[in-house]
């Protein structure tokens, strides 16, 4: 039996899907412990390619039970078209599950995470305006409204109007247009009719494949940097996409967990706004950009590119307590003579630091320092294994498990199913 969580271990599109998809060929149950439809996380198999947004990426395998966990947070539209379109795909969504204790994010939150960004003028966060501040905020406050409430139509008449008193105050003061209480009642029950039979307490799922000794695998959102506590506050998501929210956000006990894969790019992105050390603004940094077709899976925005940051794989690997790495995307750097590393960041004072995170205002002032790698200026999409790797791409490899602290598991050289192996 093992509990394994699937994280991101930098800024956000990692590669977290395919590790996923691959990993879930052999998967019972895989569990979305946080987030939302902010996410997009990219599949590419026998059934095309996939930007999955809030279904698990255990989708395509017609044997894994996927579950939109209740650390989630769920705009069932959005939900909606995304099975559409799978189901238009030939995936089969007979084994998909919604946790009744999941957050339901509503219109409203979308409009008010789009007015919220405007109001702070110059001094935007950069989100995906997919509703998922407001709606955690909503959560924290406890004036959300959960999936569960879909099934039972008094608690959610009462709920919404509750929500509506705050909602529409807010809407005002911002620019809205107030919400329409009765007909958002008429689209949640519409909502009711299309996913209700997917709504289900899903902790007896889960609390079944652990005592059967099943594979279960935990999918984050996201990474680290963007983490709620520990991210580059407040330019951050609204929940934890680390490993020790997936146990919460999953249904499981935190002990049950026993495998942590950080999944780290062979280089550095963002999306977003915020300090972003390692980040190029020369040819080198367009050059990822294309060879990595570095544009958001969500929102196509192009990503900030850079060098690997060692300070913050440290960093994320304490933070997770990851057991082994996935890295992806090694092909992209196949053409370069020189590949760099972020190992250290200097301080204003001019101290450099190797093994500490600092906070947001200290962030934006460092200066990254690099150390430099050969290349290997050779195709390695098409390796099938470790040995087959360059030597310079295997030592590449080793220094950023080096930097981690912690052991590679899988290398992946392309975005196909096949281009990923053990190291
Ligand atoms: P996620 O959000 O962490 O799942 O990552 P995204 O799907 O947002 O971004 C990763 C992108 O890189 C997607 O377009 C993937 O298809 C692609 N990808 C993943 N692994 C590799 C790889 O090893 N090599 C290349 N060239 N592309 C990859
Ligand atoms: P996956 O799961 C990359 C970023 C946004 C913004 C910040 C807050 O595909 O890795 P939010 O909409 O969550 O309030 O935005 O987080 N962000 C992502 N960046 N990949 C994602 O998801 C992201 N989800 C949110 O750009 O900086
Ligand atoms: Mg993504």
């Amino acid at each position: 039996m093992s509990v394994t969580a699937v994280v991101g271990a930098q800024w956000g599109d990692e590669g977290k899907g395919r590790i996923i998809d691959y990993l879930a060929q052999q998967a019972d149950v895989v569990i979305r412990f946080q987030g939302g439809d902010n996410a997009g996380h990219t599949v590419v198999n026998e059934y095309g390619k996939h930007a999955l947004h809030l279904v698990p990426s255990g989708i395509f395998n017609p044997n894994t039970k996927n579950i939109i966990g209740s650390g989630c947070v769920v705009n069932p539209q959005a939900l909606l078209e995304e099975m559409n379109g799978l189901e238009a795909a030939g995936v089969s969504l007979e084994n998909l599950w919604i946790s009744t204790r999941a957050q339901m994010l509503m219109p409203y939150h979308r409009e008010l995470d789009v007015l919220e960004e405007a109001a702070r003028g110059k001094d935007t966060i950069g989100t995906t305006k997919r509703g998922i501040g407001p709606a955690y905020a909503d959560k924290a406050a406890r004036c959300g409204l959960r999936m569960g409430d879909l099934l039972q139509a008094d608690w959610l008449e009462t709920r919404l109007d509750n929500a509506l008193r705050t909602v529409n105050r807010k809407l005002e003061i911002l620019g809205g247009k107030p919400v329409d209480g009765d007909q958002l009642y008429a689209t949640c029950m519409d909502y009711r009719q299309r996913l209700g039979a997917r709504i289900v307490d899903t902790l007896p799922i889960v609390r079944q494949a652990i005592y059967a000794g099943e594979e279960v695998m935990l999918e984050g959102q996201l990474g680290v940097m963007r983490d709620l506590d520990w991210g580059i506050y407040p330019y951050v998501t609204s929940s934890n996409p680390t490993a020790s929210y997936a146990s919460s956000g999953a249904g499981l006990p935190a002990r049950a967990i026993n495998r942590v894969i950080g999944v780290v790019k062979a280089y550095s992105t963002a999306v977003g706004d915020g300090p972003f050390p390692a980040e190029l603004h020369d040819e080198d940094g367009e050059r990822l950009r294309s060879e990595g077709g570095e544009f958001g899976a969500t929102t196509g925005r192009p990503r900030r590119c850079g060098w690997f940051d060692g300070v913050a794989i440290r960093y994320a690997a304490w933070l997770n307590g990851m057991t082994g790495l996935a890295v992806t995307k090694l092909d992209v750097l196949d053409t370069f003579d020189v590949i760099r590393i972020c190992t250290g960041y200097e301080l204003p004072d001019g101290s450099v630091i190797t093994d500490s995170m600092p906070d947001t205002p200290v962030l934006f002032q460092v200066k990254p320092v690099y150390e430099e790698w050969p290349g290997w200026r050779r195709r390695t999409s098409d390796c099938r294994s470790w040995a087959d790797l360059p030597e310079n791409a295997k030592a590449y490899v080793a220094r950023i498990s080096e930097l981690a602290g912690v052991k590679v598991d899988y290398v992946s050289v392309g975005p196909e199913r096949g281009q990923m192996f053990e190291a």
